[in-house]
């Protein structure tokens, strides 16, 4: 396939779809203002609905640690978060211990058992549209339940079955619709329609409305039977049954056996070096440590704090060092049980400066004289969480259904949603998934196989103590924007709030164009990048939705939601 054609097909998918026609975004206040996010001295918790961050803050309040917030908000937000929040999905957890020990969490999806390489390919070898975005098939094995209850079985203190009232109540009562979440949920109407032949679930006459509530009594059950049973209350027993139910109905391909061996998989965090902070973020299956410690590595000997922000020599930069970054993530990332991801050949410095000697200052490489690497043999709708408790253990989540609300399948009288995070494969070598992702061999579909991710939640340690907990949703953009907040508060000296309001840009080798959101950026600027070569693409909806804490120098925190929907920041 020509990379023309990659790059026309992923273009457009990324200007008409990815994340989906989002409500632009808003106009942000102030860069530079030195406005401040939430501060708190004790403890503070960011998440994407103000139940879930409420539900978080109230188990610390309560004497829970980060790890037993982490539950009560994971289960809120699947709950008042359909879009993301979940139990049929996955996601990745780095979890840093105040007395400076780091752990990393895999709980994502994996390919069913009776998966196969080309699954989603026709006769003749063509990708089949939406074949692994909608419906049964596009959905993988569910890893949030067996994730966060490892962790807390390991980390937590307070009791699980406190830790799920919360989410158990907010399902029970109701929650609020807000304008996003109503304009999201009419997004799917048809599909949730058309995708659940047994009955439709979250479907309005007329549509949803704004101060609309949303009683889940199904959820709320099954929550319970997790409440009682832990683990065993989704994987097994009725919810299971349930589960295996629709998949029967609908031809799906999970069942009892994918359930069984499902395990959530402690891993090495992936950490790096960049001037005086050193990061702890997540290996494989998610590209997200990996590819961001690449970029910062590349373009740490530049000067950008003189250049300044949005100057187009430090805009150029870190573009280039994206391009060249997701080049590698395309040919070498993949689940690391399948395939041999060589983690220290990528993040040799020597390799990863190498990839710049043919940086140009005043012109953009084009992407097809840019392969990937050749390093040295060793001997591809989310939501984001960070919580950091009294005692100063800090928790950086990214879950996912990967679309918003997933693959539009719900598991009948259970009340939640399944993933379609089997698109996250490369159904093809090449062929662009809804992020525009291009992969290979090491990210081709296989049974049990793990799908690679750009999910990137982070840690940031500054002189060995917690300097800041961050991550995003957004898709391939999960890295950039990540990248972007490190630069904004490393070299900026901004404040968390103002990093999480600039305007953030993406590049990610193919399609061979720079992605910018519509907010403020200076027409000097985009006709500057253009003049250097750079192909521009302006997105119809926000890059990344930060939700982020900063320990500022007085030892307080200051926490930030991303104003691009209804994030937000609570503390104490
Ligand atoms: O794991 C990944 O990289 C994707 N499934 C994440 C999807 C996502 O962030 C969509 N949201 N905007």
């Amino acid at each position: 396939m020509s990379r023309k054609f990659i790059l026309s097909v992923a273009a457009l998918l990324i200007v008409l779809g990815g994340c989906k026609d989002a409500p632009p975004a808003p106009a942000l206040e102030s860069p530079f203002g030195k406005e401040s996010g939430v501060i708190g001295d004790s403890a503070m918790v960011v998440a994407s609905r103000p139940e879930a961050a409420e539900a978080g803050l109230s188990i610390l309040r309560k004497g829970g640690n980060a790890v037993d917030a982490a539950v009560a908000v994971h289960f809120s937000l699947a709950v008042t978060f359909p879009y993301a929040g979940n139990l049929g999905g996955g996601g990745f957890a780095v979890y840093r211990q105040a007395d400076g020990s780091a752990y990393t969490l895999d709980f994502r999806e994996k390919a069913p058992l009776g998966a196969s390489r080309d699954m989603y390919l026709d006769e003749s070898g063509e990708v089949i549209p939406d074949l692994s975005l909608k419906g049964v098939l596009a959905v993988g094995v569910p890893g949030s339940v067996d994730g966060i209850f490892r962790l807390h079985e390991r980390f937590g203190k307070l009791p699980w079955a406190e830790l799920l009232q919360p989410a158990i109540e907010q399902a029970e009562q109701g929650h609020l619709v807000t304008e996003h979440q109503a304009f999201w949920l009419n997004k799917r109407q048809e599909d949730f329609i058309e995708l659940n032949p047994a009955g439709p679930y979250l479907v309005q006459e007329g549509g949803w409305q704004i101060g609309d509530t949303i009683f889940q009594k199904d959820l709320a059950q099954t929550l319970r039977m997790i409440r009682d049973k832990g683990r065993a209350g989704f994987y097994e027993g009725p919810v299971a049954a349930q589960l295996l139910d629709e998949m029967k109905r609908q031809n799906g391909l999970i069942t009892q056996a994918d359930l069984d061996q499902y395990e959530a998989q402690w891993r090495q965090p992936v950490t790096t070096e960049y001037k005086d902070l050193r990061l702890i973020a997540m290996g494989p299956p998610s590209s997200g440590g990996v590819v961001l410690a690449q970029m910062l590595e590349m373009v740490e000997d530049y000067p950008i704090a003189d250049w300044g922000f949005q100057d187009r020599r430090t805009v150029h930069l870190m573009a280039e060092a994206e391009r060249r970054a997701f080049a590698d993530r395309a040919e070498f990332l993949g689940d690391p049980d399948f395939y041999e991801v060589p983690i220290k050949a990528l993040l040799a410095e020597n390799y990863t400066r190498s990839r710049m000697a043919d940086f140009d200052s005043s012109r953009a490489t084009p992407s097809d004289n840019i392969g990937h690497g050749e390093p040295l043999a060793e001997s591809t709708e989310t939501t984001h969480y960070s919580i950091i408790d009294l005692e100063g253990n800090a928790i950086s989540i990214t879950t996912t259904l990967n679309s918003g609300f997933g693959s539009g399948v719900w598991v009948q009288g259970a009340g939640f949603l399944l993933n379609n995070e089997m698109d996250d494969f490369s159904a093809k070598p090449g062929a662009p998934n809804q992020a525009g992702l291009v992969g290979n061999e090491a990210n081709a579909i296989a049974p049990g196989k793990r799908m690679l991710s750009s999910m990137t939640p982070t840690i940031v340690e500054k002189d060995g103590q917690l300097f800041m907990v961050v991550g995003t949703p957004g898709g391939s953009t999960i890295i950039t924007s990540v990248f972007q907040m490190i630069l904004n508060i490393r070299d900026f000296g901004m404040t968390m709030r103002e990093s999480v309001d600039q305007p953030r840009f993406h590049h990610q080798w193919l399609p061979d164009a720079i992605q910018l959101e519509k907010t403020t950026f200076p027409d000097s600027l985009r006709q500057q990048l253009e003049d250097m070569g750079h192909q521009l693409i302006v997105r119809e909806h926000p890059i990344g939705r930060v939700n982020a804490i900063l320990i500022r120098p007085d030892g307080t925190y200051e926490g930030a939601g991303d104003r691009r929907r209804d994030d937000v920041a609570r503390g104490f």
